[in-house]
């Protein structure tokens, strides 16, 4: 059987976990959050180190608006601090970071340093490090048929111009290649209207293990079983 032998070129993480970890360690929910920005430091850069071209992180899901405001506070304030905090880390490793999902939705403050840390960041040429922010696949799959929709009026664009090829020039980052790997922390078997356009041809790992505590272990046994798995897109063994 053909193996697949090779790192994937794009994985996008399901962080999920934080409050379990927390509540497991008889913590505050945000003492989980804060755990989990620190594993995000530690998997960016050993992806960084791989040469993984892009890392999608699903940092904050429009459905997280539900949970108590005090948490969603915090949230974005970490979320602030992170931006702040790994600037000269993104420097060194030659990261550039971009955003996904209704970013002009979120508070001034994070909006602010999350333009800074992308305008500081765009002529940098390693790894691309994606933050999904308020960010939902249906609504990013609404938010390009809107766009279509506006063009087809305009008539800049024909019907039979929309193809899967030219769809995903609507999405929110039209030059992402899909992810080849999609791994989810916490045990759940859900995809949580995650990437929902992009993931179609995606290899799944779940690991119970909660997010703050993945590490770079974690990471390998992910690649090592990535590498093992034949993808087939649809079509026959070779
Ligand atoms: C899910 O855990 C995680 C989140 C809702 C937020 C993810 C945020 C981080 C990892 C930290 C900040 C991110 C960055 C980029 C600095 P959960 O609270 O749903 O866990 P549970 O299912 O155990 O309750």
């Amino acid at each position: 059987m053909k193996k697949n032998g090779l790192l994937p070129e794009h994985i996008a993480i399901i962080m999920d976990g934080n409050g379990r970890w927390a509540r497991q360690k008889k913590l505050l929910r945000i003492k989980g959050h804060e755990a989990g920005a620190e594993a995000v430091r530690e998997i960016t850069r050993e992806c960084a180190k791989k040469d993984i071209k892009q890392l999608t992180l699903y940092a904050f899901s429009q459905e997280n608006w539900k949970r108590p405001k005090r948490e969603i506070n915090l949230l974005m304030k970490l979320l602030k601090d992170f931006l702040i905090g790994e600037r000269g880390e993104i420097r060194e490793n030659n990261i550039r970071l971009t955003a996904i999902g209704r970013v002009w939705e979120l508070p001034d403050f994070v909006q602010r340093e999350l333009s800074i840390s992308m305008e500081q960041s765009k002529m940098n040429t390693g790894m691309v490090l994606c933050l999904a922010l308020n960010y939902g696949g249906r609504s990013e799959i609404i938010d390009a048929t809107k766009k279509i929709a506006e063009e087809l009026k305009e008539g800049k664009l024909k019907l039979e111009e929309i193809t899967e090829e030219s769809f995903k020039k609507y999405l929110y980052m039209p030059d992402m290649s899909d992810p080849d790997l999609l791994i989810r922390t916490g045990g759940e078997m859900r995809v949580s209207n995650f990437l929902l356009w992009e993931i179609s041809y995606a290899e799944l790992w779940v690991t119970d293990t909660y997010w703050p505590d993945f590490r770079k272990s974690h990471l390998e046994d992910a690649l090592a079983e990535y590498a093992n798995r034949e993808r087939r897109y649809g079509g026959l063994k070779e």
